[in-house]
């Protein structure tokens, strides 16, 4: 993290009280003058940060930023042991995260940034992800499982992500499966899980989980072709409070809840529940084949048992479903 990421990350996790120049120098190791500067280019950025002699800088307790400090404030103990790294902009936190595996860091890394500027989706697709307004996360997992059993990673993820947001918001949401949250009918998550097999035994190396949320409105809108379909988790383009620090905790929280025990699926009542299309017309593109089917079920493994016209039955494990 450079100076400013980490002045910002002090300053956030105690905002609105005043830390003294000679103190943030000291826990940084850089002089009082670097932190000057590092100071006056946030402020250039648009923090408000007051300075005030004797006494030190403050942040402005109605900043919505992204700090481990604040996120961690709101973790439970099954989330304090993450160890959390926020950046201003990376390209992609799935892939900072996926070059920390390969290079043998332990599990718990938690990678978020403000901003990505070649975040990725499924299938190849980008992922809008712009500042201030997100929450781009990506978590290093070394689970026991072996590849097939890697969708209750995404689909456990995709329970937290929508318990996570009920609670911080009073609102409802949907998942369409396998593991897009939705809100009123559009897409207001999406979820990119990454894992690397070991060769020697057959189980997952590591994991690396993507979690995307659209939390506030972005200045500009959502760009031409997503406006239709995504929505964000608030109408408004602003929070000026620690929104955002909260909501990451809670999906943490939810989601470390379930990683501990996940192959006793304790997150698939959760997610069935909010699962949209059970019951419901979908349409299955398979092979570069479309075919009409009805949702009926979600199994124990997550797979979704689709009927199709002529009265076949399949279980899907991951693939395009539309509604
Ligand atoms: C999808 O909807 O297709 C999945 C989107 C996943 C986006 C998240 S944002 C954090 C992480 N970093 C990425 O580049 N992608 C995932």
């Amino acid at each position: 993290m450079t100076v400013k990421e980490q002045i910002l990350s002090l300053l956030g996790s105690n905002k609105g009280g005043y830390i003294s120049g000679e103190e943030i120098a000291g826990q940084l190791s850089v002089t009082r003058s670097a932190v000057w500067k590092a100071i006056k280019s946030l402020q250039t950025d648009g923090y408000s940060i007051q300075a005030v002699t004797n006494k030190g800088y403050s942040l402005s307790p109605l900043t919505d930023i992204l700090s481990a400090g604040a996120i961690s404030k709101h973790l439970k103990p099954q989330g304090q042991q993450l160890r959390l790294e926020v950046y201003k902009t990376i390209p992609s936190t799935n892939e900072a995260v996926k070059i920390l595996a390969a290079t043998g860091e332990a599990e718990g890394k938690v990678i978020l940034s403000e901003e990505q500027t070649a975040g990725r989706g499924r299938n190849g697709r980008p992922f809008f992800s712009p500042r201030g307004t997100g929450i781009y996360m990506s978590i290093l997992l070394r689970p026991k499982l072996s590849a097939a059993e890697s969708i209750l990673l995404t689909t456990s993820a995709a329970a937290a992500v929508a318990l996570a947001i009920e609670s911080v918001s009073g609102k409802d949401t949907q998942i369409k499966w396998v593991n897009d949250v939705f809100m009123d009918g559009k897409k207001v998550c999406g979820i990119l899980t990454e894992a690397s097999l070991s060769l020697e035994n057959g189980l997952l190396d590591y994991a690396v989980l993507g979690i995307g949320i659209n939390v506030t409105l972005p200045a500009a809108g959502f760009p031409d072709g997503l406006g239709g379909i995504a929505t964000s988790v608030f109408s408004e383009s602003n929070h000026y409070d620690d929104l955002r620090c909260r909501l990451a905790a809670e999906v943490l929280n939810h989601f470390m809840e379930y990683y501990a025990h996940l192959t006793d699926r304790p997150f698939l009542s959760e997610y069935r529940q909010r699962i949209l299309s059970l019951g419901k017309p979908v349409t299955v593109m398979k092979d570069n084949k479309q075919r009409g089917a009805t949702a009926i079920d979600i199994d124990n493994d997550c797979r979704l048992k689709v009927r199709y016209e002529n009265g076949d039955e399949e279980y899907l494990s991951s693939g395009e479903v539309s509604i």
